[in-house]
């Protein structure tokens, strides 16, 4: 099959989020679950800063209603800045000012409706082109050395083909996934010979599941555009694949790092107290607190 693309750099990153979190009410009520903080960032930082990490300086976000706070934390907000250094508080003030570098170009698409996730990446066309690009969904937090995205920008620049991070999940958890089906080669790279969105246990072709990343040649775009609703009456970004996977090889990565399903309440919480006892200020405190909660 033809390789998708000859460009070893990927810009573009994507990140659909317009979804509501209703699993988060009433603390999304107002504010966007991208916001919900892990210690002391919110969750669509770490996913600028993974996106960033892997070479991305045009990002994407394709927002809905209620997503306003997302533009605030990416735009600068020169009288707080002043006010921090005027207080002698520099060192925030410079937190402020680092959350974005002024290489990267921010921009924002609406939604018009909740269509799906395979119908907000459509929704970024316009701003992507012709150029591969990486979609990143925030709720899916990887804590990894090499930031998964990074990893994955590294398998594309030697196959140039669309690859999508994957890992195992309980076979129970099957129909909460996208589904791959390698035809049972197990290395870290394995080219998919079919991929269905959320199968029920006893339909799923494996127990490989798409996380939240992948890099897309533009070619899904096209596929995108033919596909009708799918599982849970919504355009699939699974299902425009499948279809990209007739023209052009898909490979799953199994990525290195560890993945917290924050888009879960029990996954958050762990989220969070995972990165609180790797807090470079706040880690000794917390393990020292958690320690004493713990002891026989
Ligand atoms: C989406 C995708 C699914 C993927 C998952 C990863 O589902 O549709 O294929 O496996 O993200 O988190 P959602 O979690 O939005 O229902």
């Amino acid at each position: 099959m033809r390789r998708a693309s000859d460009l070893k750099h990927i810009r573009t990153a994507v990140f659909p989020v317009a979804g509501r979190g209703t699993r988060f009410l009433p603390a999304t009520k107002a504010s966007p679950k991208e916001m919900l903080p892990v210690v002391d960032k919110p969750l669509i930082q770490y996913a600028v800063e993974e996106a960033l990490a892997a070479g991305a300086t045009r990002l994407v976000f394709v927002t809905g209603s209620s997503k306003r706070a997302i533009e605030d934390h990416f735009d600068t907000d020169f009288e707080l800045e002043k006010l921090l250094d005027s207080q002698g508080k520099s060192d925030l003030a410079d937190q402020l000012r680092s959350v974005l570098p002024s290489s990267a170009t921010c921009i924002y698409i609406r939604q018009p409706a909740p269509l799906g996730l395979g119908h907000a990446v459509l929704c970024a066309r316009p701003a992507v082109g012709h150029e591969p690009f990486f979609v990143h969904l925030a709720d899916d937090l990887i804590d990894a050395d090499v930031p998964c995205l990074k990893q994955m920008a590294d398998v594309f620049a030697e196959r140039q083909c669309s690859v999508l991070g994957v890992e195992e999940v309980s076979p129970a958890d099957t129909d909460k996934y996208g589904i791959v089906d390698t035809g049972g080669d197990k290395g870290q790279i394995a080219r998919i010979n079919a991929i269905v969105e959320k199968p029920k246990p006893a339909q799923a072709p494996s127990n490989l599941a798409v996380v939240g990343r992948y890099v897309l040649t533009p070619a899904v775009f096209d596929e995108l555009e033919e596909i009708g609703q799918g599982a849970g009456g919504e355009i699939q970004l699974t299902d425009g694949i499948a279809r990209l996977m007739t023209q052009e090889d898909v490979y799953a990565y199994r990525f290195s790092g560890k993945r917290y399903d924050c888009g879960s309440k029990l996954g958050y919480l762990q989220a969070t107290v995972e990165y609180g006892l790797k807090h470079a200020q706040l880690g000794s405190a917390f393990r020292s607190y958690l320690q004493g909660k713990f002891k026989p």
